[in-house]
């Protein structure tokens, strides 16, 4: 925990420690209702960003093999971390479902992060953070988060993302109400 708490030290932008261990916390729920290997979900989830190319310029999970070496993980376990955690990212594995239980479950709760009230503050937050006032934001909500439920692996995770997708449709509505774009 303290290693990924001090490898996202400073960030600010909704991709940091909080996030991870969120993802964690999800990957967990989801695990408990899938045929998988729940040590590799855990450790996949917890790591999931420690080399994403938006942070680090590491090569080959240079930061999450570092991590698992150093806690004396077999070689083999390591692979599968690695592997699990390349095939959540779309830009990594090219928008292929990921092939791995644990890579789908992952991918579930990173995907489960971007909704409900932790999404909307995390797409202002990062809305912000490139200096976009909130109006600019509220157009990622149609763009992709409202898109993100019907794209989820597990039952369990559409079960979820279907209460926060509500919540945002409900905050959409509200905002609507508010500026006048009801009317
Ligand atoms: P991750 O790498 O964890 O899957 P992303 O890098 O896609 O997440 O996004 C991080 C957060 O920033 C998410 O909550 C996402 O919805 C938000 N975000 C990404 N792009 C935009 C954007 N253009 N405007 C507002 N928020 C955004
Ligand atoms: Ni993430």
């Amino acid at each position: 925990m303290e290693y990924i708490r001090k490898l996202f030290q400073g960030n600010a932008d909704g991709h940091g420690f909080d996030h991870s261990f969120r993802v964690w916390r999800n990957a967990m729920m989801i695990a408990e209702e899938e045929i998988c290997d729940p040590q590799i979900v855990s450790l996949a989830a917890l790591l999931h960003d420690a080399d994403d190319y938006k942070l680090f310029s590491t090569e080959n999970n240079a930061n999450a093999r570092r991590f698992l070496k150093e806690h004396c993980f077999p070689p083999e376990t390591a692979e599968r971390i690695c592997a699990a955690v390349n095939s959540v990212s779309f830009s990594k594995n090219g928008g292929k479902r990921p092939e791995t239980a644990e890579g789908r479950i992952v991918q579930d709760a990173d995907r489960l992060d971007a909704l409900g009230a932790v999404g909307i503050a995390r797409t202002f937050a990062f809305g912000g953070g490139h200096g976009r006032p909130p109006e600019e934001s509220i157009a990622h909500f149609h763009a992709k988060l409202l898109l993100l439920k019907d794209m989820m692996n597990t039952d369990k995770a559409r079960e979820i993302a279907e209460e926060r997708h509500a919540f945002m449709e409900a905050f959409l509505r509200e905002w609507d109400r508010e500026t006048g774009a009801a009317d």
